[in-house]
Parts: structure tokens; sequence; C-alpha cells
């Protein structure tokens, strides 16, 4: 902020009668008569506007004109107790520049609601509604929250790398990152493309996940987070799938399940807390025009202690269930969201952790149950979104990872690395997953996984 500039937040929070002080924001109304006219700034500072009442004999023509919805202007002013209901304090205008027009004909945001159907379209512009204001108002509350949260704790914020040549963690199908020329890429004698010429002397790719070198990290300074983007290009159309979300992923020596899930709650309640403790403004304005039932929502998670369950049992809830499933339910199927869904809405009224899920379906980093068939692995599901969070218990033991890995026929040559933290100075340990994008639907209440991140990326979909 500029040293002669006071943001509109403080204006309508500490503002004095008879203060002289410059706002500088982008008019999102303008009304009023042959005497006033009153023009409704906003800075996005918060979600409310600065009134802004000017003399009209006091300006010129051409210059009210100008002022539309959309313009930037700078006012200098006093500021004065509002007679109006609607605010405490609103600035009287005694000098006004205006630092861009927005052509009432072309601007495409108007006064009145836009779907959010229309707003994806102009993503570009989005950012100046309430809801997106608010939107990303929150995103930014969260992630500092995030650091804040772990910092507190003792743990490291650790850098893990966006490009990556193994394709060990098989969570999803990777982007190819390459500067070959796409028309005649070098080849092999064979015809294939020759990836030893490319940049790296390798493929490689955008990771989908920092969790094997967030590994690393935990076996040397203990409790580490990851906290970036990963990219994912399955061709999921779903309103819970992007193909560039961030992701937060702490990874604990010396943790096993339970402590990985006393973790979990404890870091989704610190989160839900802070949110409704410091964005009270965005929250409400989101409840009362998007989820009427938002702050009941984030204020039942707080109050009540999640279920821990184990996937075996949910299988017999499901099936006991009584209903017509898309996707069929028996054990050893992977759970689709209208069954996590059950669980948490319909039969727990609440957060549930499923934990032990059969071993076919989930990562061969994740700890072998006794039982030979299942694993430590841990989901987290929420009202409303499904799997919010992915983790488990690690597998530590040097020959039952080896035997996985072999089994499933990954190439030692890309996970050598990784063993090898199983040969020097193992130690259990554990860590999850948090969707970013996920975490902020559940704050915000919104539908739409496009609509909490301010530009999204999904099949066929990479604009601005
Ligand atoms: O369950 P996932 O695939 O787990 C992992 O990637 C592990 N490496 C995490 C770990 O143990 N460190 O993904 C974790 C979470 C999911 O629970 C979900 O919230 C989110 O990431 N997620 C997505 N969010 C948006 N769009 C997608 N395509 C997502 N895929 C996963
Ligand atoms: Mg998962």
């Amino acid at each position: 902020m500029r040293k002669d500039q006071t943001k509109v937040k403080a204006v309508l929070q500490a503002g004095t009668p008879g203060q002289q002080l410059t706002v500088m924001g982008w008019v999102r109304s303008k009304r009023g008569n042959k005497a006033v006219a009153f023009i409704a700034l906003n800075d996005g500072s918060t979600i409310a506007n600065l009134q802004v009442v000017v003399d009209v004999t006091l300006f010129s023509e051409e210059l009210l004109r100008q002022i539309t919805t959309g313009a930037c202007i700078r006012v200098d002013g006093n500021v004065v107790e509002s007679p109006g209901q609607q605010q405490r304090v609103e600035l009287q205008a005694a000098r006004i520049e205006l630092l861009g027009t927005a052509d009432p004909q072309a601007y495409p945001l108007q006064k009145k609601g836009h779907s959010l159907e229309f707003l994806r379209e102009i993503a570009y512009l989005r950012p100046r509604t309430n809801t997106f204001g608010a939107i990303l108002r929150l995103r930014h509350a969260m992630s500092y929250a995030i650091h804040e949260f772990f910092h507190s704790k003792g743990f490291y914020y650790l850098h893990t790398p966006l490009i990556t040549s193994s394709d060990a963690e098989g969570a999803g199908a990777m982007f190819r990152v390459t500067t070959l020329p796409p028309q005649n890429p070098p080849t092999t004698e064979d015809g294939r493309v020759n990836w030893a010429e490319d940049f790296f002397g390798k493929m490689t790719s955008l990771t989908v996940s920092g969790q094997l070198e967030g590994e690393l990290g935990a076996l040397a300074l203990g409790e580490i987070y990851t906290f970036g983007p990963t990219f994912r290009a399955e061709n999921s159309n779903t309103p819970r799938h992007l193909a560039e979300f961030w992701m937060i992923e702490p990874e604990m020596a010396f943790y096993d399940i339970h402590d990985n899930m006393d973790l979990a709650e404890e870091m989704l309640k610190y989160l839900t807390r802070y949110a409704l403790e410091h964005c009270e403004d965005d929250l409400k304005f989101l409840n009362d025009n998007w989820d009427k039932e938002l702050l009941e929502r984030l204020h039942f998670v707080l109050e009540h202690e999640f279920v821990r369950l184990g996937y075996t049992e949910a299988i017999g809830i499901l099936e006991q269930a009584n209903r017509k499933w898309e996707f069929p339910v028996k054990w050893g199927v992977d759970l689709q969201s209208e069954h996590e869904r059950y669980l948490v809405e319909e039969h727990f009224h609440k957060p549930v952790i499923l934990t032990d899920y059969p071993a076919e379906i989930k990562a061969f980093y994740m700890k072998q149950n006794e039982d030979g068939k299942t694993v430590r692995a841990m989901d987290v599901l929420f009202p409303k979104i499904g799997e919010i969070i992915g983790g488990s218990e690690r597998e530590s033991d040097y020959t039952k990872l080896k035997s996985k890995i072999d089994a499933l026929g990954i190439p030692e040559k890309d996970v050598w690395w990784y063993l090898d933290t199983r040969r020097f100075g193992t130690a259990p340990h554990s860590g999850f997953g948090l969707g970013f994008e996920r975490l902020m639907l559940f704050i915000t209440g919104m539908g739409n996984i496009r609509d909490v991140i301010p530009f999204p990326r999904t099949p066929g979909h990479c604009e601005f």
C-alpha cells in the first residue's frame, strides 16, 4: 500500500469523522440525483464497500459521467459519520482522480448477480465480484493458517520438486515435461522418442504428489510438510477434480496411523476455527448467498469427534443400506463419492476416517497389515465433499516394501533412493495429503471446485 493510501477495510473499521484520507479502488455502483452522487467503492481489502459521497456541483460532468461500474478511481476526502443504516462512516469526496475508465457497453460485470457458469468464462474479472473476493480472501487465510499450524507444532516446510523423473506414486496420469521439438523429436533405432536427448537426459513429468521426497525430509528433519501445486492428467470432469491443484502433505517420523489420524483431525479443526474467527464477513456473505447451512456445518465439524472406522465395517454398513448404488458395493471395491457421502451425511452424520483398506486399491508404500489383505491407509471423508484427505502409515520394512515393489513391477531404477531410506536408519512414519481446493470447498460451501481456485485447469480448459 502506498504511504498516502488508506485501505477501505481500515476506513470502515477505524475511520473517525474529521479524518482526511485517500482511498483507491474500483467502482461497484453509482447512484444519486442532481445534487449528490453515491459511489460504492471496493478495493479488495474487505467484502464491504466504502460509500463515497459526491457533491456533484464540485466536479465536472465529464468526470462524473466516466465514473461507471468497474472504473478505477482515487478519492481524497473527509471521513464523516454516515446518516445511512448500512455503514458507520462514509467519505465526503474533496478530489477525485479517474485512474482507469471501464466502458459500460463493454464491461462484463454488472451490479446484478451473474451465474457461476458465466463467471467461469470471465475468470480474469471474477475476483472483482463479492463472491470471488470472499473466496480468494478465504484462500489466503487458509494458506496462512496452514503454515501457522505446522510452524507452531515444530514442522518444517519442505520444498519438494515439481518436475520429477519418477512415476512411482501411481496417483494418476502425468503431464510430460519436454523441450524436444513436437514435429521431429530425436528417435532411437527402434523409432521411439529418444528421451536421453531431452532436457534432463530422461523422460520427465510434472509431479502428482510431493510425498516420496517428503518422506526423505521426515526421515531427517522429523516432522515436515509440503504445500505446493500438483498435476494430474486424468480425464475427470467432476465438481471435485482439477488437473492442477494444491496439496498439503505432512510427513512425520515416529507417527503410527493413530497419531496420523489425530494430526489430520486437529489440523482440519484448527483451519475451520481459524476461518470462523478471522473471516466472519466473508463467511457470512457466502452463507447468506450460496449455502445457508455453511456456518452451521463449520460449527458442527468443530464440535464433533470424527468417527474412526475400518473399511471392512464400512462395507458392511453400505451393504445393509438398502439402496441402489450406481457403483455396486462389495469387499474389495474402491469407494465412490456416493458411498463416502452416505457414510458421512446419512449414516453417521459426522466426518469419518476410514482405515485399513484392501491393499489392491491403495498405493505400494502403505504399511501392510498382519492379515495380508489390508494396509494402514486412512481417508478422511467430509460432508458434501467425500474424500478430503488421503494418507497412511508407511511401510518401513525394507523386505516387505521391496517385495511389494517387485510384485507391482515398479522398476527399481525409479525407486532405489526411496528403498534406501528403509536400508539406512528406517523408522516408523506416516503422512497424508490434504487437497487444498477440497478444503476450500468445505470452508466456502461452494459446490464446484472450479470456483475455489483463481484460474481452474480442467480437461479442455486452460484459460488465462
Ligand atoms: O489421495 P491422494 O491421491 O493421495 C496422495 O497423493 C498421497 N501422496 C498423499 C499423501 O499421503 N502424502 O490425494 C490426496 C488428496 C485427496 O484426498 C484429495 O483431497 C486431493 O488430494 N485430490 C484432488 N483434489 C483436486 N483435484 C484432483 N484431481 C485431486 N486428486 C486428489
Ligand atoms: Mg486418495
